[in-house]
């Protein structure tokens, strides 16, 4: 099948999903928006009420301030792929429980699959603790690179953390535009990266590194300092 198949192929099986109950209240999916060979891929938490209303990842107020601040940081419309960990909306905005998130991350990793992004920006706690795994919070993690299984990951503030903590902007503001900075040594060729397909192991289709199962002792659940006063509030 081509990528364009591909796509079409997940886009339908998300719109049918029911692997778990946020497929009950939904309004929309919400797959993802933005370039499908973007060199960065952002991903959130998951959909609020507006993304919820227009199908489409952060277009509420955590999204003009993010859209904004990718323009403002010279990201062209070609190089960003915006996504969640959960494609539905959780009831109240609230995060998305543990089993929810496991259940609808095998889409998350086909799209990375099919975008191969230079770059992985994990946009608050929720992002992080499902995609990193690791026992620390988004303060204490944020702009700095790590790589899982072939993947370059930059973690950040979630943009609605900003709504809340205007002290936080400049901060997140710092690592999109070293996000930036990498994807674009890595297409000039100046810097190799970690792309995903340089690795054998994902040439011949292993999934990155986002199963909670995969790294022991970083299971969902076990990460409290990842959850409680870094969660976002959609709006
Ligand atoms: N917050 C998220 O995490 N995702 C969205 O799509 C919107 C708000």
């Amino acid at each position: 099948m081509d990528t364009a198949n591909q796509w079409r192929a997940l886009s339908d099986e998300i719109a049918r999903c029911n692997r778990c109950r946020l497929c009950e209240g939904r309004r929309n999916v919400v797959v993802g928006r933005g370039s499908l060979a973007a060199g960065a891929m952002l991903v959130g938490e998951g959909p609020g009420e507006q993304e919820d209303i227009q199908g489409l990842p952060f277009v509420g107020r955590a999204g003009k301030l993010l859209d904004l601040a990718l323009e403002g940081l010279m990201y062209g419309p070609d190089d960003f792929y915006i996504a969640n960990i959960v494609k539905c909306r959780p009831p109240g905005n609230r995060a998305p429980l543990d089993d929810e998130a496991e259940a609808c991350l095998p889409f998350l990793r086909r799209q990375f699959m099919l975008i191969k992004p230079a770059v992985l920006v994990c946009m608050g706690a929720t992002a992080a603790k499902h995609i990193i795994g690791k026992e620390r919070t988004i303060t204490k993690l944020r702009g700095e690179w790590m790589e899982r299984k072939g993947w370059l990951i930059m973690p950040t503030f979630h943009p609605a953390a900003l709504l809340r903590d205007e002290s936080k902007k400049a901060l997140m503001w710092h690592d999109l535009k070293k996000a930036k900075q990498r994807l674009d040594s890595v297409r000039a060729g100046a810097d190799p990266g970690l792309r995903a397909g340089a690795e054998p192991g994902f040439r011949a289709g292993a999934e990155p590194g986002l199963r909670a199962g995969a790294e022991p002792g970083l299971r969902a659940g076990v990460e409290p300092g990842l959850r409680a006063g870094d969660s976002p509030q959609k709006r």
